[in-house]
């Protein structure tokens, strides 16, 4: 790995193969990692070789419980930071951190930042209003970010706000991880 990412320790073996086993996995991959792929048929560029980080996108990986939703993530990080850096967080410790250091330079400066366990941690109105300056940083310097959740879409743009939600919606995809729950 070229750019260091913590990854918990239950999922620092995860491979980065089971990404192509999702049935989400074209538009992950196009979305994360063929920017310019996606960029070529939007915008009819020429080359189609190349990749970038540098435009806002949004993915939301939902599922219910133990669907494999932060197993996937941590792929996604793994594979992400072979080219780039990547912050793996869960909303908590994220929130957690730049509410008590009044920090979110790392969480902005990142390439690429993924935020599992979305739902919690957004109660008070300093971490609304930290979370909005962070989203809102990365949208303005076309930054991607991914979320995770076992959270509807609904709460996920409850959670956003309005005007988060809108700068979203152009560049926004989501995943749904289904079926039983993969704990034993
Ligand atoms: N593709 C996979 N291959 C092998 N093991 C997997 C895969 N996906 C998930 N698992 C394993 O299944 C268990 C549950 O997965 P995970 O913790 O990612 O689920 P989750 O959707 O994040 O659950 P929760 O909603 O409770 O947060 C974990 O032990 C994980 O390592
Ligand atoms: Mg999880």
């Amino acid at each position: 790995m070229t750019y260091q990412v913590d990854i918990p320790k239950r999922y620092q073996e995860v491979n980065t193969e089971c990404l192509s086993e999702l049935k989400g996995f074209d538009l992950i991959h196009d979305f994360l990692f063929h920017a310019r792929y996606w960029k070529c048929t939007k915008y009819k560029f020429d080359n189609s070789e190349g990749w970038t980080d540098q435009a806002f996108r949004v993915l939301f990986l939902g599922g219910s419980l133990g669907t494999g939703k932060t197993h996937t993530l941590c792929a996604i990080a793994k594979a992400y930071s072979v080219r780039a850096s990547c912050i793996f967080t869960t909303a908590f410790d994220m929130m957690d951190y730049i509410l008590k250091e009044k920090d979110s330079q790392k969480y902005k400066d990142t390439s690429l930042l993924i935020i599992d366990e979305m739902g919690r941690a957004f109660e008070s109105e300093a971490a609304r209003n930290r979370f909005f300056d962070l989203i809102n940083h990365r949208y303005e310097n076309q930054k991607p970010v991914v979320f995770g959740g076992n959270i509807t879409q609904q709460q996920l743009a409850n959670i956003l706000g309005k005007a988060l939600t809108d700068r979203i919606k152009t560049d926004y995809r989501k995943v749904f991880l289904t079926g039983e729950s993969k704990r034993g």
